[in-house]
């Protein structure tokens, strides 16, 4: 999460992690539609869907003796691609009012993240974006809890927050008939 900071002119590199336990889910279109859309022109984008990348059961080792663990495998993949980014999506569904599992673990690492030497987590964090594309089958106040906690873990670690870009759906594809959803994706990266 480095280049944009530092102030130079280097193009955005929008990392998107896919929450969603189905492949080709309504967060997952109406992220892919948003990117299609309103991209800033130069941008960069990778895509990773949690699921492929399973990380261990978080487990809190900062006050242990032997407390630092290198990160390794899908752990090291995720840490990776998360410093390499500018712009941080979750493209997470609406679980419980709430993040998806695979998301909450993902943000849960970044507590063990923070004390990995070396890696500047904190400061390389600073300065990015963070962005939320959610599906949901009710009303989009219900989101307000997913919402709010990646708002204030943008918060927590400097990072600007982009917005959220909510959509309808239960079955797959559902997503593209919420016109308003379509609307807003439109613009939505750009703003
Ligand atoms: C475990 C689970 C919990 C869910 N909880 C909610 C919820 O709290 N509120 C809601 O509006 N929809 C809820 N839904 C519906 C999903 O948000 C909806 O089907 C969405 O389209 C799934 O996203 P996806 O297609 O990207 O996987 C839930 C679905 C699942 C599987």
């Amino acid at each position: 999460m480095s280049e944009q900071h530092a102030g130079t002119e280097a193009p955005r590199s929008f990392l998107f992690l896919n929450a969603s336990s189905r492949p080709g889910g309504n967060s997952e279109q109406l992220a892919r539609f948003a990117a299609g859309a309103s991209l800033p022109a130069g941008a960069e984008q990778r895509w990773l869907r949690l699921s492929e990348h399973p990380l261990p059961l978080f487990e809190d080792r900062r006050h242990a003796d032997d407390g630092f663990r290198e990160p390794a495998g899908h752990e090291r993949t995720l840490l990776d691609a998360t410093l390499a980014a500018t712009d941080l999506v979750f493209v997470a569904p609406l679980y419980w009012y709430s993040l998806p599992t695979s998301a909450k673990l993902y943000l849960d690492h970044w507590s063990a993240w923070l004390r990995v030497p070396g890696a500047d987590f904190r400061a390389r964090m600073a300065g990015g974006t963070v962005w939320a594309v959610t599906a949901l089958a009710t009303e989009p106040d219900k989101a307000d809890p997913l919402i709010g906690t990646l708002r204030l873990c943008a918060d927590y670690m400097g990072m600007r927050w982009g917005g959220a870009l909510l959509g309808n759906g239960t079955r797959p594809g559902d997503v593209l008939k919420d016109e308003p959803a379509l609307a807003a994706a439109e613009s939505f990266f750009a703003g």
